[in-house]
């Protein structure tokens, strides 16, 4: 049995550290730990149902006493729950600083994960995408790469490359339309359509950055290019992809490909908040974990073989069916799959 422990309690760690409590004997953990830097009277619901779910609150040393009075039951000094930790996942905005300072110098964890922010942090990976790049007992950092990122990369994987990984793709260019923040946030709001700059000289946003970095641990050297802004909504990303093939391909293949990836869905609905609707009467605490949610009637063929289309992001769910299947690969590789089973009535084909 193991022990799990989750850095950071925000939108993603939120999720995370209720969804490995809930699952914790099927995952084969003994004990699930996480670390909450900030006492808050505002977040005393939070916490206390995470501990009413089994996990085990650490805390800072000097911030202690704060989260007692609080009615909490801190067991773990932050630095004590990283030491005696199997598998450490970072769900903050400071991963590589950590990283630095506390992850770098533990001796027990066989592997630490940090989320999409942490460029640098180690080999990037997305479930479905890369996993054959993960290397046993050499892979101790991974960065699971941003919602996004998850999206262009399922669709260059799904649409342009061949079951024996072979590629297809001589140029993939992406805009991507943010929500301005969480629906759990209540600053960073934008009050109207916000547009990014390109500071990437090769491609554009971080976004084609990351795609191309994460292909890139399967030896390949994408052409991508990527472009951003937000809008005032809350609800979900959407992403306009272009994918110029080496090869002419055809709209029904098109569709044929992405019903046949599981990771991905495919909906009739055009609105951003039908779609998020949906995730929240059928998802997983109201997420999809599909890694996409492909708009058929946005697909088209141009030229004979440029793809292009509309797509949605399950921001805040994609990411964590990939750090629950890299927990597992850590624990055990010969029982990821089987573990995973718990997650896959959350994988909708359709939505
Ligand atoms: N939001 C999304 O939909 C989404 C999707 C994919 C990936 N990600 C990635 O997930 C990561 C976290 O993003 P988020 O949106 O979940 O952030 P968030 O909601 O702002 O939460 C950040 C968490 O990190 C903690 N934290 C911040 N600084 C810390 C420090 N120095 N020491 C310890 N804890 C610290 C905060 O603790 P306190 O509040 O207790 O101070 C908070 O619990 C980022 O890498 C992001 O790119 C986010």
């Amino acid at each position: 049995m193991s022990v799990v422990h989750v850095v950071g309690t925000g939108t993603i760690g939120e999720p995370l550290i209720g969804l490995l409590a809930d699952h914790r004997d099927h995952f084969g953990l003994e004990e699930v730990t996480f670390h909450k830097r900030t006492p808050l009277q505002g977040e005393r619901a939070k916490v206390g149902d995470l501990e009413r779910r089994g996990a085990v609150l650490a805390t800072d040393v000097d911030r202690r006493s704060e989260f007692e009075e609080l009615g909490h039951a801190p067991k773990y000094e932050a630095l004590e729950a990283i030491e005696r930790a199997d598998v450490v996942i970072d769900c903050t905005p400071v991963g590589l600083d950590m990283k630095r300072d506390f992850y770098d110098h533990a001796s027990r964890p066989v592997g630490f994960m940090a989320q999409g922010s942490e460029f640098g942090f180690g080999k990037m990976y997305a479930r479905g995408v890369n996993d054959d790049a993960l290397v046993p007992g050499e892979d101790r950092f991974l960065h699971v790469v941003s919602c996004n990122t998850h999206n262009i990369a399922v669709l260059i994987k799904t649409l342009a490359m061949d079951a024996d990984g072979s590629n297809h793709l001589d140029n993939g260019t992406f805009l991507c339309i943010r929500r301005s923040s969480d629906i759990s946030q209540s600053s960073g709001f934008v009050s109207s359509p916000t547009v990014d700059a390109h500071h990437e000289e090769r491609f554009g946003t971080h976004h084609a950055r990351d795609a191309h970095g994460l292909f890139a641990t399967l030896g390949h050297d994408l052409n991508l290019f990527s472009s951003a802004l937000k809008l005032n909504t809350q609800y979900m990303h959407a992403i306009h992809f272009s994918l110029t093939l080496d090869r002419d391909v055809s709209i029904s293949e098109v569709r044929d490909r992405l019903a046949a990836n599981t990771r991905v869905a495919v909906t009739s609905k055009r609105s951003a908040n039908e779609v998020f609707s949906f995730g929240r009467d059928h998802g997983y605490f109201g997420r999809i974990l599909s890694q996409t949610v492909v708009s058929l009637d946005t697909l088209a063929v141009r030229g004979g073989n440029t793809i292009v289309g509309f797509c949605f992001t399950p921001q805040d769910g994609n990411p964590l069916l990939s750090t629950v299947s890299a927990m597992l690969w850590y624990l055990d590789p010969s029982r990821r799959e089987e573990r995973l089973d718990v997650l896959r009535p959350y994988l909708f084909q359709e939505v």
